[in-house]
C-alpha cells in the first residue's frame, strides 16, 4: 500500500484485500465525499446504490456523525439503504484526512451481529492506514502536478 501512486488503485486493492481476508462479508467498498454527496468508489460485491446523501442510510449517518456505525441487524436500522437483500449486518467506518471526512469504508455481512468490538477496532486501524496513504498520494500529486508522477 505504501508504494501505490494512484488513489483509485489504492482503494481498489484495499477493497480486494479486505474481501480476501475478512471472513463472512458479502460487500466491502468505499464511498468518497464529493460536493456533500457520498460517491461510490472501488468495491467488491454486488452493484451498489450511488450516490448517498449525507445523513441517509448507514453510510450517510457515519459521514454526518463522523464516527463508526455498527449495525447488528440492518432490518432494524431506520433508513437503511439495501443494496444486497442478503445483507443482515453492516459496519461503516469514516476515513479522515487532516481532520476532515474524506469518505467511508463500508462492509456488509449476511450474518447478523457480524462485527464485534474487536472487528471495529481492527477496521478503524485499517481505515487510518488507508487514509494516511491517500493523503501521501494527494500530497505527491500536488508536488508533481503535471500529472506524470513517474
Ligand atoms: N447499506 C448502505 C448502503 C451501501 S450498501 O450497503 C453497499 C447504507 O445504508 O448506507
Amino acid at each position: 500500500m505504501g508504494t501505490e501512486h494512484y488513489e483509485i488503485s489504492l482503494l481498489a486493492n484495499a477493497a480486494a484485500l479486505i474481501k480476501q481476508y475478512v471472513a463472512r462479508i458479502n460487500w466491502v467498498g468505499f464511498y468518497i465525499l464529493k460536493n456533500k454527496l457520498l460517491i461510490l468508489g472501488p468495491f467488491q460485491g454486488r452493484v451498489a446504490c450511488n450516490p448517498i446523501r449525507i445523513g441517509c442510510g448507514v453510510c450517510g449517518r457515519c459521514a454526518a456523525e463522523e464516527k463508526t456505525i455498527v449495525v447488528r441487524n440492518v432490518h432494524e436500522f431506520d433508513g437503511h439503504i439495501p443494496c444486497d437483500e442478503a445483507t443482515n449486518s453492516e459496519i461503516v467506518i469514516p476515513l479522515f484526512i487532516e481532520g476532515k471526512i474524506y469518505g467511508v469504508l463500508d462492509l456488509d455481512s449476511k450474518s447478523y451481529c457480524r462485527f464485534s468490538p474487536v472487528d471495529k477496532r481492527f477496521l478503524e486501524q485499517i481505515a487510518i492506514i488507508i487514509a494516511q496513504n491517500i493523503k501521501r498520494i494527494k500530497d505527491s500529486e500536488r508536488t508533481f502536478n503535471n500529472g506524470d508522477i513517474f
